[in-house]
């Protein structure tokens, strides 16, 4: 290494970018990964265009710098930024976009500075993109130069191809700004480089076995625990919810007796699950790998904070089981990748197409892929041709995710477990293929311990327990609330004063699928639940659900009576369609009790959401 390239100051980005010759830099906000992979992959693609970029983590980066991007010559920051949960920067964007927030030009004079951003959102969520699109207007406020158009990722539909739409548009755009030509050549490359291990020369308990950070840390357990260090809890309860059908709803308790975890009502708990073997080994057939083979992948940019793509050492075996998600739709990015891979023509050119952004190629990925709902292995095994080296495949595929379940218990009753109610995913595709969730299908098959951590979240029962509460959440949108009524019937049974408690929740049918059923009714008749309303949607010939009981008359003056004396509103489950027409009748309600137009009334449930009295926790 010549000394010029090591004489930089590890925390200035600008000073790393002058030593090491760069002119781009792509910040990411990310938190499972994907802006990550993008701005990783657009880091990557500059070269193409002889352009040096690098991208970094905007946490470890002094980011009032922003402002000397402007002395560096034909300079260019990209910022890759999701949107999460009810509207927020991922936690590694938290600082600087408080920062940016509510600095004025005073303070951070942007001038000369050029940019753009690419927003990851998902559409079925009210704040849709809110962070792409407050940034995109900060820095032009702050004196920037946006080089190019906004872009908006939707995870709801196809973020992947939002992307590529967009980059495509981009990189033309910063090509004119930097003055080099827009032609692009055509070259790949490889971000890890694969060490292969001598059988027996990495000791076994140096080897990664599913640990998330700490080597040996799931084999030696020690507080804290959390996302990075999760807690081994013991499946000390595993029944089925459902009294007949052939869906599965499970009760699951974890112990955390000895974890020193501790919880509210209204958290989540984060399971790491583990893909199914069966389906680990068929890959290792497919890929003719040997799955107990010892290897690492190094980042080939020995300047980069993230040094391999999951923890290194490990084996293949490991990697597919804990590490990556093999039963996701695979990107059109990988696609294009494997298409390397094979000499069937057929197969290349199929892969070709459905990497490629052209109309066709969008149409075949999304029959051949998303409705069928092939992942990596069906893949492999339809296309048998195509032979992708084991570690390249590592290098392609994202990481598996925790899986976040709200928890539906009180510590006030339970401060040694979380329990959690989830409905199994399992069905078969239009190939015959069984499709089992990755987390749920591992409940199904009881598992004595799961490595777990509490993450906390705003969606919290009011302060004093004579507020009233009106909570809506049909089918497993419901498991919050037995959290909240746990606590509330603790605190009847203290002998305080517990306000108006008002459940609206549903399923298809009494006999089958109403969870939790006797608890409910003991809670109404005890006094716990002062109005129970379920929705069984498919016990008469139309279908009835939790927002049509809402609007019944005497419902809907009692929402409209709670909401004036300072009660609190909650909705969980189905964001796509439950939470929207939750919404609408509310607004609607709203609306006609307190005698308001549409907008105002849009208006009073906003004003609630600020004051912290509407409240949601909704998944897609
Ligand atoms: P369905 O399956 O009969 O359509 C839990 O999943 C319950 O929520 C089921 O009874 C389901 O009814 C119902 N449900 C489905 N779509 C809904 C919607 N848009 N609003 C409210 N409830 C809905």
């Amino acid at each position: 290494k010549g000394a010029a390239a090591d004489d930089y100051d590890e925390s200035s980005f600008i000073s790393k970018m002058q030593a090491k010759n760069r002119n781009i830099v792509v910040f990411y906000g990310s938190q499972t990964g994907t802006a990550e992979d993008f701005a990783t992959r657009l880091s990557k693609e500059a070269l193409r265009y002889g352009l040096r970029a690098m991208s970094c983590d905007p946490e470890e980066c002094d980011m009032k710098e922003l402002a000397h991007l402007a002395d560096i010559p034909n300079s260019l920051a990209i910022f890759c930024l999701a949107t999460y949960g009810e509207g927020d920067p991922t936690d590694n964007l938290q600082e600087f976009f408080t920062m940016l927030k509510d600095c004025d030009r005073n303070e951070l004079d942007l001038t000369g500075v050029n940019y753009c951003v690419f927003g990851l959102g998902n559409k079925t969520y009210e704040h849709y993109n809110a962070i792409g699109q407050l940034v995109d207007k900060k820095l032009e406020e702050l004196g920037a130069k946006r080089i190019y158009e906004l872009g908006l990722g939707d995870d709801d539909a196809n973020i992947e191809e939002d992307f590529n739409n967009w980059k495509e548009g981009m990189w033309p755009a910063a090509c004119q700004q930097l003055g080099v030509s827009a032609e692009a050549q055509d070259i790949k490359y490889r971000q890890y480089q694969l060490v292969n291990h001598e059988p027996g020369s990495v000791p076994p308990e140096k080897l990664y076995k599913g640990e998330i950070s700490r080597l040996g840390s799931l084999q030696r357990q020690r507080p804290p625990f959390d996302a990075k260090n999760p807690y081994l809890a013991a499946v000390t309860e595993n029944r089925e919810l459902h009294t007949g059908g052939d869906r599965s709803c499970l009760h699951l308790e974890l112990d955390i007796g000895d974890s020193r975890i501790r919880y509210e009502s209204g958290d989540h708990v984060a399971v790491y699950p583990v893909n199914r073997s069966e389906l680990v080994d068929k890959l290792g057939e497919l890929l003719q790998c040997d799955l107990d083979q010892p290897f690492s992948l190094n980042n080939v940019d020995d300047d980069s904070t993230k040094k391999h793509p999951f923890p290194c050492p490990t084996t293949y075996r490991i990697a597919f089981l804990h590490y990556l998600d093999i039963t996701a739709n695979p990107k059109t990015n990988l696609l294009n990748e494997l298409s390397d891979y094979t000499d069937n023509e057929e197969h290349k050119q199929m892969l070709k197409k459905m990497g490629s952004n052209t109309e066709e190629g969008k149409a075949l990925y999304h029959d051949w892929i998303i409705s069928a709902r092939r992942h990596i292995v069906a893949v492999l095994e339809d296309l048998d041709s195509v032979k992708p080296p084991p570690d390249h495949l590592c290098e392609l595929l994202p990481r598996l995710q925790a899986r976040y379940y709200s928890i539906a218990s009180s510590p006030k009753l339970h401060p040694k477990s979380v329990h959690v109610c989830a409905a199994v995913v399992r069905y078969t595709t239009s190939t015959n293929r069984l499709v089992l969730g990755v987390a749920t299908g591992e409940f199904a098959d009881k598992p004595a311990q799961l490595p777990v951590y509490v993450r906390r979240s705003q969606f919290r029962l009011p302060y004093k327990h004579q507020t009233p509460v009106i909570m809506v959440g049909p089918g497993t949108g419901f498991a919050p609330f037995r959290g909240f009524l746990q606590e509330r019937e603790w605190a009847k049974d203290q002998g305080k004063p517990v306000g108006k408690t008002i459940l609206y929740t549903g399923c298809r049918n009494r006999d089958i699928d109403y969870i939790y059923s006797q608890e409910l009714e003991a809670w109404k008749d005890k006094g716990v639940i002062t109005n129970l309303q379920v929705a069984f949607s498919r016990d008469q010939g139309e279908k009835v659900y939790v927002q049509h009981l809402m609007r019944r008359d005497e419902n809907s003056r009692e929402i409209w009576e709670v909401l004036e004396l300072g009660g609190h509103f909650y909705v969980c489950g189905d964001a796509k369609h439950m939470a929207r027409d939750v919404m609408a009748a509310l607004e609607e309600i709203v609306e006609k009790h307190g005698s308001k137009s549409r907008q105002e009334a849009q208006d009073y449930i906003k004003k609630l959401s600020n004051k912290g009295r509407y409240s949601a926790d909704v998944w897609s």
